[in-house]
């Protein structure tokens, strides 16, 4: 009698036995990242461990609610070990993901033109620095040097996030407080919610120059639409995973939202040096922590908690998504492929 009863109740909530399909999939980087979501009220991600195959070895389970509705795992830091956990885990048999909304929730390096330390951002591009030089476009296209997410559904992660109360420290008052130059007034002002786009480089790097480069380079890569306000490791790793597992089938690549909290500035204060900047006590780590989870807590009880309403059917993207390459179709407003013809493009 028992053994059917817990037979019903796990094939019911998807249980270990079952497919677990869940409604949002969040995705953290490294082991603080993740372990802020847990022991929280909101909801219970240690309810479920699923060891899955080829994710990483430091982090080999995926964490979910009981009823498999939020899940989490942790990819391990910077571009090969995100690629690697992401396609594992969309290749595993025990998800369905094919309706599930995926959270990219990291900390980075901030830009105090456009956001500051414990600051969260929301991007629609993910840009992957790497040419020879500054301003140039790069000799060789091989399709993850950008790619483009929802903009609708990054509107509505936004106004949810938005709901959230960021937290603040002493420390990061006094930080932000030496950045006095009007240009960096963002960076001076208290934590908020902003619309900025991402970068990702397998190389940690800090300084005004750098900055200015990466500044350009999105711009360039993006058809001048790209506002680079982050820095990190991964987003174009996870986002080329699921770009692929969107072609499978296997995911639906409008619903992700690209999520970072700053962490550090990416450059001194004017007339400051990079290299003291590198070196500085990162004060905004705890607070871009607490601030991430804060903000994206919301936006995971907002798709659970809408999901009848508006989430199941889908945020109907008004922007082309997917790569440079225009793999998912789309009428290529950016018009991207046309920067693809004289190049040596490294397909076939
Ligand atoms: C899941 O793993 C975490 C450690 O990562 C542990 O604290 C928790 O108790 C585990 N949950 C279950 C249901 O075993
Ligand atoms: C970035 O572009 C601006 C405007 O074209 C230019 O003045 C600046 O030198 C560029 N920065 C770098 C590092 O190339």
């Amino acid at each position: 009698m028992f053994w059917l009863l817990s037979l019903l109740s796990s094939l019911l909530l998807g249980g270990s036995y079952g497919v677990i399909k869940p409604r949002v999939f969040i995705v953290n980087f490294f082991q603080a990242e993740a372990a802020h979501w847990h022991n929280i009220p909101e909801f219970n991600l240690l309810a479920r461990n699923i060891s899955v195959p080829g994710i990483s070895p430091l982090y080999p389970d995926v964490h979910c609610t009981y009823d498999g509705s939020i899940c989490q795992l942790i990819t391990g830091q910077a571009e090969i070990n995100s690629a690697s956990t992401m396609s594992s885990l969309l290749n595993s048999p025990r998800f369905d993901l094919t309706s599930t909304y995926f959270l990219l929730a990291g900390i980075a390096g901030i830009s105090p033109k456009h956001a500051t330390v414990g600051g969260v951002t929301f991007a629609r591009y993910a840009v992957q620095g790497g040419t020879t030089g500054p301003g140039q476009y790069p000799e060789w296209i091989v399709g993850t040097e950008v790619f483009e997410v929802n903009d609708a559904l990054r509107q509505v992660a936004v106004n949810l996030a938005k709901t959230a109360k960021l937290t603040d420290t002493d420390a990061c008052k006094r930080l932000r407080a030496t950045y006095t130059s009007p240009i960096y007034a963002a960076g001076a002002a208290p934590p908020s919610i902003v619309m900025c786009d991402t970068l990702t480089s397998d190389t940690f790097w800090t300084g005004a120059l750098l900055a200015d480069g990466f500044e350009n380079t999105t711009l360039l890569l993006t058809h001048q639409n790209g506002v680079y306000c982050s820095t990190q490791q991964e987003d174009n790793a996870v986002l080329n995973a699921l770009l692929r597992g969107a072609l499978s089938n296997l995911v639906d690549f409008s619903r992700i939202i690209v999520m970072r909290a700053g962490s550090d500035f990416d450059r001194p204060p004017e007339g400051g040096s990079a290299a003291e900047n590198l070196f500085a006590l990162n004060v905004g780590f705890p607070p871009a922590l607490l601030n991430l989870r804060i903000a994206g807590v919301k936006i995971v009880q907002g798709i659970v908690d809408g999901w009848a309403a508006t989430f199941k059917r889908g945020i109907e993207p008004t922007n082309d998504i997917g790569d440079i390459f225009g793999s998912l179709g789309g009428k290529r407003e950016l018009n991207l492929l046309p920067d693809l013809f004289g190049r040596r493009v490294g397909r076939g």
